[in-house]
């Protein structure tokens, strides 16, 4: 199921919330690609997007939140950390069940638990656990 951008999601930083909802859009295209499975450069293509997008979105928060003093930002740096470790597992599973010929039954089911976990439980966590508590912290600008 598509997921919808939701104003709880607001961090409060313009250029922060945007990258977010690129974050989303991303996970959902991956999500509206597996309709056609057999089609898999736009599953391959969008997967290798999250990953380069994430990698530049923690860094780009790293960089504020030095900038901004932010209290937590040891902690962030490891969720990110872990949130990095978990997208290249999911990554390398999306491109391993990719490369076979033919996809079975359990190899679309698997591809639609990965993305599932990528919408309900890696976007949430990072959105709704780690980066909340920046909402008063980063300014409200792009700097
Ligand atoms: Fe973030």
């Amino acid at each position: 199921m598509t997921i919808k951008w939701n104003s709880r999601f607001n961090v409060g930083h313009a250029a922060i919330d945007a990258e977010h909802k690129l974050l989303l859009t991303t996970i959902n295209a991956l999500e509206t690609s597996l309709r056609h499975p057999e089609d898999k450069e736009p599953l391959l293509f969008f997967v290798d997007q999250l990953y380069e997008f994430s990698i530049a979105h923690f860094r780009y928060e790293e960089a504020l939140q030095l900038k901004h003093l932010y209290p937590f930002r040891e902690d962030n740096v490891k969720g990110h950390e872990q949130l990095v470790q978990d997208l290249e597992q999911i990554q390398n599973n999306i491109h391993q069940i990719a490369k076979k010929p033919t996809l079975s039954v359990t190899d679309i089911a698997e591809l639609h638990q990965h993305i599932k976990y990528l919408a309900n439980n890696w976007l949430m966590t990072h959105i709704l656990k780690e980066d909340l508590r920046m909402k008063g912290f980063m300014g409200g600008g792009d700097g």
